[in-house]
C-alpha cells in the first residue's frame, strides 16, 4: 500500500463525521447499542467493534490502521507506552515454565521486565550474542518459546540479521519479538523478513513531537486476537483517545521527518567521524560500523540516533564539553522528535547509589532532529575547545 495513501486516507471515514478531514477525538470511555442482539455481537468480537475504550476506541481504531499498513502487518494494537507494548509482546507468548531468548543489551527496561520481572513467574532467559546465528541455536533449549530482538538498539546499535533469526526461530517453532523502534516502519519492515511481531516506542519517531508517550505492537490477525482477548484487555495497557489523536496527527509527517534526521544526522557524523577528538562514532549508516553491510541489506535508511566516544582524559571535560553544546542538544533521555538531545554516559558517574555504566565517561548518545545541521556542527565546533588538553 502507498505510504501517503495510507497516512493520509486509511481508515479516515470522514462521512461518519460530518466529512470533516481531520478525526474527531472520540473521548468516551464506552458505547451504547440500539439492539440487544447488536450489543451481543459487539461484545463477542470486542477488537473489532467500539463496546468499551479499554479495548478499543473509533480514534485509536484509526491508528490501528495505519500502524498496521505501515508495518505490512495485519493487525496493530496501541499502548499508552513503548514498555507496555513490549511488556504485552512478550508476555503474551509465554507461560511459567517457558525460556526466552533475548539480544544482551535490549532497550533498559525491557531487560529489566526480562531479568526481574518473568522470572518471579517461573520464566527463565538467556541474554545472548544475536549477531551470531551459532550462539542462539546453541541457546535453544526445549522450553524456549521466544527469541526477542531489538535492531538496531538504541545505544550501541548492534544489528541482527532479522530474516535469518526469523528462520532459525521458525525451524524451532519460537516466536520472535523485534523492538522496530531505532529505524521506524520507514526504514525497516521486520514483518516482511519474517518476524512474528513488531513493537515500537511510538513515543519517538512515530508521534515525533515529544509530546506523547505510547506503543504499538503489529503482528498477523490471529496473534494479535489472541493478545487482545487476555493480555491487552486482563491489563489494561489502552492509550488515551486523547494521546491516540496527537498520535495520529504526528505520525502524518512521519517519513518527512525521519529523513531529514537521517540527513543532518549523516552530515553531522562525517563532520564528527574525521574530527581529531573523536575516538569512534557508531551509526549503522557509517561505514565504521561493524556490521554496516548488514544494516544496508536490512535497513533503508537510518535517522537520527548515534553515539559518539570522545578522546577525554578527565569527566569534568566531558561535563563542560556537554553543557556547551547546550542548548543546541537539550540535555535530555528519548528521541525521535524535532529536537536534538544528548545523553552523556558522565550523568551516570558519581551518582553515589549504583556502580558505574559499563561504558566510558567519553561516551554520549546524541539524537540530531530538525535544526539545520551546520547550526549543529557549529555548536560542536566551539565545544571541542573543552576536550583540548
Ligand atoms: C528501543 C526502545 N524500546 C522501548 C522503549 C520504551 O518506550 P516508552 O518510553 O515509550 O515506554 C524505549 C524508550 O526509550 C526505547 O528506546
Amino acid at each position: 500500500m502507498d505510504t501517503s495513501y495510507l497516512l493520509t486516507h486509511l481508515g479516515e471515514e470522514r462521512e461518519e463525521y460530518y466529512n470533516a478531514v481531520i478525526p474527531p477525538i472520540m473521548q468516551s470511555s464506552n458505547f451504547a447499542y440500539n439492539s440487544l442482539s447488536d450489543f451481543r455481537s459487539a461484545i463477542l468480537n470486542e477488537l473489532d467493534n467500539f463496546v468499551y475504550s479499554r479495548g478499543n476506541n473509533p480514534t485509536v481504531a484509526i491508528l490501528r490502521q495505519k500502524l498496521a499498513a505501515l508495518e505490512q502487518a495485519e493487525d496493530a494494537l496501541v499502548f499508552g507506552s513503548g514498555s507496555a507494548a513490549c511488556a504485552v509482546a512478550i508476555i503474551s507468548q509465554l507461560q511459567a515454565g517457558d525460556h526466552l531468548l533475548s539480544v544482551q543489551s535490549p532497550y533498559s527496561w525491557t531487560y529489566k521486565l526480562i531479568s526481574k520481572f518473568l522470572s518471579r513467574f517461573g520464566i527463565s532467559y538467556d541474554f545472548i550474542d544475536a549477531s551470531n546465528l551459532q550462539e542462539i541455536e546453541a541457546a535453544i533449549r526445549p522450553n524456549t518459546k521466544v527469541l526477542f530482538l531489538e535492531s538496531p538498539n538504541s545505544l550501541t546499535f548492534e544489528l541482527q540479521d532479522l530474516a535469518a533469526c526469523a528462520a532459525l526461530a521458525q525451524k524451532h517453532g519460537i516466536r520472535t519479538i523485534c523492538d522496530n523502534s531505532y529505524a521506524s516502519p520507514i526504514y525497516q519492515n521486520p514483518i516482511a523478513l519474517g518476524i512474528d511481531l513488531v513493537v515500537h516506542s511510538a513515543t519517538k519517531y512515530l508521534n515525533g513531537h515529544s509530546d506523547v508517550v505510547a506503543g504499538v505492537v503489529c503482528g498477523s490477525k490471529a496473534l494479535i486476537q489472541k493478545m487482545f482477548e487476555l493480555d491487552y484487555m486482563a491489563l489494561g495497557p489502552a492509550i488515551s483517545p486523547n494521546d491516540a489523536w496527537l498520535l495520529l496527527r504526528g505520525l502524518r509527517t512521519l517519513p518527512l521527518r525521519i529523513q531529514k534526521s537521517n540527513e543532518h544526522a549523516k552530515k553531522v557524523v562525517d563532520y564528527l567521524a574525521q574530527h581529531p577528538k573523536v575516538d569512534y562514532v557508531l551509526y549503522p549508516g557509517h561505514p565504521s560500523h561493524p556490521q554496516y553491510e548488514l544494516a544496508q541489506k536490512q535497513m533503508s535508511g537510518f535517522g537520527g540516533l548515534f553515539s559518539v566516544n570522545f578522546k577525554a582524559k578527565r569527566i569534568e571535560q566531558m561535563e563542560r564539553f556537554s553543557e556547551a553544546l547546550m542548548p543546541t542538544f537539550l540535555l535530555a533521555v528519548s528521541w525521535g522528535g524535532f529536537e536534538s538531545l544528548q545523553v552523556p554516559t558522565a550523568c551516570f558517574y558519581n551518582l553515589g547509589t549504583a556502580p558505574p555504566p559499563p561504558l566510558p565517561f567519553s561516551f554520549v548518545r546524541y539524537y540530531v532532529g530538525l535544526e539545520d545541521p551546520d547550526y549543529i556542527i557549529d555548536a560542536f565546533e566551539k565545544a571541542f575547545v573543552h576536550l583540548e588538553d
